[in-house]
């Protein structure tokens, strides 16, 4: 059995390969980094996101906030809370379930229930899953939940993304005489690689630093400032909250981050090579939060916070939770799970979270503590 499970991986390794061995063919010349991650991710049989093989938490290749601890989704509850207001919340990319079964356990508990927790999931394999969680954790709430596959008309209530934007296609781009060039992705009988583009990179929709050591790389994620901006039309009233790993722009371009922010995780094992593993690992590139904030402004939405997840966590009171614990042994546990959270040398810094809103004035709890918008 394991044989043949470990031959259906080659097989299915070799598939992915070669589609994008023949794109690149075909194409002519080297194709973005963001249409080979395009495929890596999501392409629709043998992309990462997609396959059935792809498990999310300590027996996947990466753990995320929700997967580590209750409590991380308990406090996105009370932010919700504050701001729902009759409204509904849409989860993005919801992974297994878990942030959306913890949200809405501690709203249950907050007498604050949304009328609908919509969730739009890429993968077909991930829906089950997040069906099969919620249903498992609060089957009395399963018919809240809805499913779709597009932005709804007229959404009023919380937008939630954690993880999300880390995982949309980048481009990479690399600093070779004088200018920004694209790093695109070619083939030949040794496998993939990188090439740089003849010419220079243009576009008057990002901010890249003006003068660079020769061959600084970084990447701009295009598909996460466009996905931005197209929240804003559908959206009625509300809160988006963005957390994930990443920076404002004067840190994202720090001269000591010449070789950018493209980072592999297969087993919990990081590396900087998306040419292995290809459709069994997770690709992602940390993001530029002031991007982001730059393409929601642009197209109406207010910035109304951004700080540090473990600020965030922290000003929603993350640590009532330990003082309220009675028991023992599972207050240890919570401690543990919060340390791993606000820490930074774990998650507390390096993640943060950046609030927007259209027709909201609401103060949010979350930034009581330390509001960094400025930076951006
Ligand atoms: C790193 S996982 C995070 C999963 C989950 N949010 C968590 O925190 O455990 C990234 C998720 O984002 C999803 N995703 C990426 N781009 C998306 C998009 N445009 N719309 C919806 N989901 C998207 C992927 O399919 C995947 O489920």
């Amino acid at each position: 059995m394991k044989e043949s499970h470990g031959q259906y991986k080659i097989f299915f390794h070799m598939n992915l390969e070669n589609i994008i061995s023949k794109s690149i063919k075909k194409n002519e010349k080297p194709i973005g980094f963001d249409v080979f991650m395009n495929f890596a991710l999501y392409h629709s049989q043998f992309g990462y996101y997609r396959s059935k093989n792809t498990i999310l938490g300590h027996q996947g290749d990466f753990i995320t906030a929700p997967e580590t601890s209750d409590l991380f989704g308990y406090c996105i509850a009370r932010q919700c809370k504050q701001v729902l207001n009759g409204g509904d919340i849409l989860e993005f990319g919801a992974g297994s379930g878990v942030l959306a079964s913890q949200i809405l356990f501690e709203l249950g508990r907050l007498n604050s229930l949304p009328n609908k927790y919509y969730i739009i999931e890429l993968s077909a394999h991930l829906r089950h899953k997040q069906k099969q969680t919620i249903g498992r954790v609060l089957p009395e709430l399963i018919d809240r939940i809805e499913w779709l596959t597009e932005l709804p008309i007229g959404f009023s209530g919380v937008v939630i993304a954690n993880e999300v934007l880390d995982a949309m296609p980048a481009k990479r781009l690399t600093f070779s005489k004088g200018h920004f060039v694209e790093l695109g992705v070619n083939v030949d009988e040794y496998g993939f690689h990188w090439q740089k583009f003849n010419e220079p990179y243009l576009n008057s929709k990002v901010c890249l630093p003006l003068k660079p050591e020769n061959e600084y790389t970084t990447e701009v994620n295009l598909q996460a400032m466009a996905w931005v901006s197209s929240l804003y039309d559908a959206i009625t009233e509300g809160t988006v909250l963005l957390i994930d790993y990443g920076m404002d722009r004067t840190e994202y371009f720090h001269p000591q981050r010449n070789e950018g922010t493209l980072r592999c995780f297969y087993k919990h094992k990081a590396s900087d090579n998306p040419f292995c593993n290809i459709g069994m690992q997770d690709i992602t590139t940390s993001v530029n939060f002031s991007d982001i904030a730059d393409s929601a402004i642009n197209e109406g939405f207010k910035i109304s916070g951004y700080c540090t997840q473990a600020m965030f966590l922290i000003s929603l009171g993350i640590e009532s939770y330990l003082t309220e614990e009675k028991d023992n042994e599972e207050r240890i546990k919570l401690a543990q799970q919060v340390k791993q959270l606000v820490l930074p040398g774990t998650m507390g810094e390096v993640f943060k979270v950046l609030a927007l809103s259209k027709k909201q004035t609401v103060k949010l709890d979350g930034f009581k503590e330390k509001n960094f918008v400025s930076r951006l």
